[in-house]
């Protein structure tokens, strides 16, 4: 499903260079739930971009879904990303402005998806993380827990094959955190979704297929 090779990110300023990922390769099977774990700076979201085609790598090659990526910039590239690719995020990155609902069907706003069918598909999606009851909520009107599954719910509402998470119980208590990660596993064996999340967490990473570690840019396990 994924399939990085020889993969390099080198942030260039004028008076210094970081090597945030060296020569990483990686294949994620389709359906696999991975986790990847490392110290703050070791490259953790950086890879996750590049994965999810947010980022351009400085080296290597990375395939996706069967596809090779070239240009990052592209119409075609960014309609491969909104379709297949959904993202969560430790800071839930919910719109203020818009209540739970329009958050949700965000993703099928640049999808050819009728009004009608957007109000369905999100309420499906808020459903299947139990938020069926708060569709008229504004995000500072929930609690984080709630948020994330808001968020959550927003990554699958256009059935991506593979969600990319980083650090998503990150700002989250315990209780909340396992509510989280119950709905992301029961995603991963009910639906097959691929899902590759970054964590600090190592009892979140233990319930997960495998997990890799970076240190300094480098995969050491
Ligand atoms: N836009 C950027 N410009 C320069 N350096 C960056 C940029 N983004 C990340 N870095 C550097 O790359 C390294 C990896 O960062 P990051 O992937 O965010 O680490 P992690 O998510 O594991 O904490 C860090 O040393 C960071 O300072
Ligand atoms: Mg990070």
């Amino acid at each position: 499903m994924i399939k990085l090779n020889n993969i390099t990110k080198v942030y260039r300023t004028k008076t210094i260079e970081t090597t945030a990922l060296n020569d990483i390769d990686l294949h994620v099977p389709k359906g696999e739930f991975l986790s990847i774990m490392g110290p703050s700076g070791c490259g953790k979201s950086t890879l996750l971009n590049i994965i999810g085609l947010l980022d351009e790598p400085s080296g290597g090659t990375i395939r996706v879904d069967g596809q090779e990526v070239i240009k990052y910039a592209s119409k075609a590239t960014a309609k491969f990303r909104n379709e297949k690719l959904g993202f969560i995020f430790q800071s839930f990155h919910l719109i203020p402005d818009l209540n739970v609902i329009d958050n949700v069907e965000l993703p099928l706003l640049y999808r050819n998806v009728s009004r009608k069918d957007r109000k369905e598909m999100a309420a499906i999606a808020l459903e299947s993380v139990g938020l069926a009851n708060r569709k008229s909520h504004f995000p500072s009107q929930l609690s984080g827990g709630q948020k994330q599954r808001v968020a959550i719910a927003r990554a699958i509402v256009g059935n991506p094959a593979i969600i990319l998470a980083d650090e998503p119980t990150g700002n989250l208590d315990s209780v909340m955190g396992d509510e989280v990660m119950e709905i992301l596993t029961k995603l991963n064996k009910e639906e097959g979704t691929t899902i590759v999340m970054v964590t600090h967490d190592e009892r979140m990473a233990k319930k997960t297929d495998r997990l890799i570690r970076l240190y300094d840019g480098s995969q050491v396990a």
